[in-house]
């Protein structure tokens, strides 16, 4: 049997304060009933001041290295579009503080995509064999990047990490990731963007306009996009690997929306039931969204050994991407705060 990317451990956290659709109504023209139905939110988690990406993808690179039974790795892949600082990247900081100092460990940068494609660059380190055992975390807070006059992203965005440790085995194995579909489109670059910090921005030497500092997001439009490009990748993907809709038993698809999720999942032909919904708990929590949803799938029981599963994810960029395994046989403890 050929080599292949094996998930042998998962875990996740989000921040301890909750943040429910009443607080976020005190200070934003909306209300809990136009969140909950426009959007399927109930609260969100944000962290407290002082508080960095880098702090909570340790705990879940902790919580992954834990569940698969294991204290090292060869290669430490940080997914976030938040990271602690724009330099250094924050995942060598992640591998030390998990005890790590000198594996390597590099940042990866594909927002709301990042940790599927996190999940593809360990899979190709483990196929050609220049790695046994990969961490893939993905974790972002949003929350101190919110405009707080902005009423599409202020509702939807939390804060949280995930993380999964891929190790090498065979294709038959459960657990084994069967296949990959990426894809990206820079001409959409501005539907998502944050302008401050970056070269572009710092090379004009003007001031730096407040609104620069917030992510601006076009609501619309992402959500066309995201339906398109989410359908478009899981069916590409099924396609490659010989899956038709019945061979898939649950649907993880990038938390942002749940009529997102239910129009892919039609598009799909699987029944909505078969589709893990996360966010109403913990919101649009970006790089850290599918391991959050599938750690507390895994974690109520819900994913059973050998069950086919599809990731598929969307971010700016744009950029998105699909995943999909079997699911093994893992402990996988909760998602509470630390
Ligand atoms: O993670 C990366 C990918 N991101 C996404 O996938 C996000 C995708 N986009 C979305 O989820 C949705 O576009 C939003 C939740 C951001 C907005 O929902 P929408 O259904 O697209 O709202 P809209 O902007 O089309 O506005 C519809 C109506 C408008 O009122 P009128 O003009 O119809 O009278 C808005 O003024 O709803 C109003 N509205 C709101 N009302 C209360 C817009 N935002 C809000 C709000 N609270 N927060």
């Amino acid at each position: 049997m050929s080599r292949s990317a094996v998930l042998a451990g998962l875990g996740a956290m989000v921040p301890e304060r909750v943040v429910d659709n009443d607080e976020i109504a005190r200070t934003i023209d909306t209300d809990d009933a136009w969140i909950r139905t426009r959007t399927g939110i109930s609260r969100r988690h944000w962290v407290a001041p002082g508080t960095a990406t880098g702090d909570l993808a340790t705990v879940a690179g902790r919580r992954a290295l834990e569940s698969a039974g294991v204290d090292s790795v060869d290669l430490v892949i940080l997914a976030t579009s938040t990271p602690n600082q724009p330099m250094p990247a924050t995942a060598p900081e992640v591998a030390t503080r998990l005890g790590m100092a000198g594996v390597p460990g590099y940042d990866l940068s594909a927002a709301c995509a990042g940790f599927v494609y996190g999940l593809h660059a360990a899979a190709g380190s483990i196929v050609a064999g220049l790695s046994e055992r990969v961490l893939v975390i993905g974790a972002d807070i949003w929350s101190t990047r919110l405009d707080p006059a902005d009423r599409a992203t202020a509702i939807i965005f939390g804060d949280g990490a995930g993380a999964a440790v891929l190790r090498a085995g065979t294709a038959d194995e459960p657990g084994a990731l069967v296949g990959f579909d990426l894809g990206s489109d820079g001409a959409n670059r501005d539907l998502a963007v944050l302008p401050a910090g970056g070269s572009r921005q710092r090379s004009r030497r003007e001031p730096l306009r407040e609104e620069d500092n917030y992510l601006a997001m076009r609501g619309k439009e992402i959500f066309t996009h995201a339906v398109d490009r989410m359908a478009g990748s899981s069916e590409a993907l099924m396609d490659s690997i010989g899956w038709s809709s019945e061979d898939v038993d649950w649907f993880v698809g990038h938390q942002a929306n749940v009529r997102i999720l239910h129009t892919v999942a039609d598009v799909m032909n699987v029944p909505r039931e078969q589709v893990v919904v996360h966010l109403d708990k913990v919101g649009n929590t970006s790089a850290a969204s599918i391991p959050l949803a599938l750690t507390d799938a895994a974690a109520e029981g819900r994913l059973a050994p050998g069950q086919r599963v599809l990731l598929t994810a969307f971010g700016g960029g744009l950029s998105w991407g699909s995943a999909a395994l079997s699911w093994p046989d893992i402990k996988v403890a909760g998602i509470e705060s630390p």
